[in-house]
């Protein structure tokens, strides 16, 4: 059995470890660090060392760890009611509602709590939309996906994506009306909604971050807004990982100009303090749905709407788009100056960025997230050759400059 005698016997990380090991789901393979604490792009285990945290988990921290602004406002709602469910109103919800229905030019909005969720609203308001405005026989609305999308690990997500990891043994997945098509091709979705009248939305990430930080090509955003306008179906753009800042635009599809459907926010919305996610549409998609229809028990309670207005104001406030962009250059332009015959590409946009590795190379983006981690960052992989680094948007340039000389380093020990 574990105690405090073993604890200190194997050294307080081992200890954590092993309890998550023994009794928690396997269902991730964490790097063997164990963190305690956090505050702004650091974070520090229980043994006391420090690190830059070039994950934010998953960007959901864009804030910086513990924001003392977003802190503020947790501790005093939290002292005030932090949960009264949807049975009846509470005084935070429709103030949030106003707010982020006026940042980010949407008539509706809808709280839930994980991205996921997000996710799951957006395919039920569409299919919806589809009955009750577009005609789409009962049962016969169909979704279309991008090829390598990640949006969550509920049966739908799983039962959209094309990657073994999401679906195996999960199944059945028959009777979802989901397809999936390349991103970045036009033609692929033109024949799509050319060839089925039935199709009610085509749902997509502005950059495919779990797949590696893709980014679309020029003008492909563009063509398939202008596609989905003709063929009367509903773009639904996933920014829960790449808005709010992350790509050095408040939303990411702001850099191709376009107005989406339905737009779906969650982690940096509440700055890490708080799962609150978010659809954004407008009154056409959302009055279509009744009382009773959708919901969740905790979907829009007074804690996570205070939360989501304070954290989302931190970003404005405190230009974390422009910096973001100012330092994703630098960051950028420092991944690219790396020069290894096993490196393929350093990409990105704002501080959304990614180093790939040849495929045919025997070193792997776990190898050299552990030799980061002995040197003081900490970063995850997305796949087998490919790291995404994307740290807290707070971070400045002398903290960028000590982050490359880190992953220089790094880079040459393997
Ligand atoms: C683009 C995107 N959408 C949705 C999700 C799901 O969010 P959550 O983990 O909060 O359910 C994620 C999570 O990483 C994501 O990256």
């Amino acid at each position: 059995m574990l105690s405090k005698v073993i604890k200190r016997g194997l050294g307080y990380s081992n200890y954590y470890m092993d309890l998550e090991k023994q009794y928690g789901c396997r269902n991730y393979s964490p790097l063997p660090v164990v963190l305690e604490r956090g505050e702004g792009v650091h974070v520090f285990d229980v043994e006391g060392k420090k690190y830059f945290d070039f994950l934010s988990a998953y960007s959901a921290v864009n804030q910086g760890h513990c924001h003392p602004k977003i802190l503020k406002t947790f501790i005093e709602q939290a002292q005030k009611v932090t949960l009264t469910s949807r049975a009846f109103y509470n005084s935070n919800l429709g103030e949030c509602e106003k707010f982020l229905s006026d940042t980010f030019g949407y008539q509706k909005v809808l709280l839930m709590n994980s991205g996921c969720e997000a996710g799951e609203s957006a395919i039920k308001f569409a299919r919806r939309w589809a009955y009750t405005v577009k005609g789409v026989p009962d049962n016969q609305a169909k979704v279309i996906f991008a090829k390598g999308n990640f949006w969550g690990r509920s049966i739908a997500a799983c039962g959209s994506s094309d990657d073994p990891s999401r679906f195996y043994k999960f199944g059945p997945f028959g009777g979802l009306g989901f397809d999936l098509i390349d991103f970045n091709s036009v033609e692929q979705l033109e024949a799509k909604l050319q060839n089925d009248p039935n199709i009610a939305a085509f749902f997509v990430e502005h950059i495919q971050g779990e797949r590696g930080v893709i980014l679309p090509e020029n003008g492909y955003f563009k063509k398939v807004k202008e596609l989905c306008d003709k063929y009367n179906v509903l773009l639904i753009i996933d920014e829960i990982q790449t808005g709010l800042g992350r790509t050095g635009k408040l939303l990411s599809h702001q850099w191709d100009d376009i107005r989406p459907d339905m737009v779906l926010l969650a982690k940096a919305l509440t700055g890490g303090f708080y799962p609150v996610s978010a659809v954004l549409t407008d009154n056409e998609v959302m009055e279509q749905i009744n009382p009773g229809e959708h919901g969740s028990t905790y979907g829009g309670n007074p804690l996570g709407s205070k939360v989501a207005v304070t954290a989302t104001k931190v970003i404005l406030e405190e230009k974390l788009c422009e910096n973001s962009l100012e330092m994703g250059e630098i960051f950028l332009k420092g991944l690219k100056d790396i020069q290894k015959p096993f490196i393929k590409e350093a990409r990105g946009r704002g501080l959304f960025c990614a180093l790939e590795f040849h495929e045919s190379t025997k070193v792997t983006a776990t190898q050299l997230c552990l030799k980061l981690k002995e040197r003081g960052l900490l970063a995850k992989p997305t796949h087998n050759t490919t790291i995404r680094f994307s740290p807290p948007l707070v971070i400045n340039k002398q903290q960028i400059e000590e982050a490359l000389d880190i992953i220089n380093k790094a880079v040459n020990d393997l």
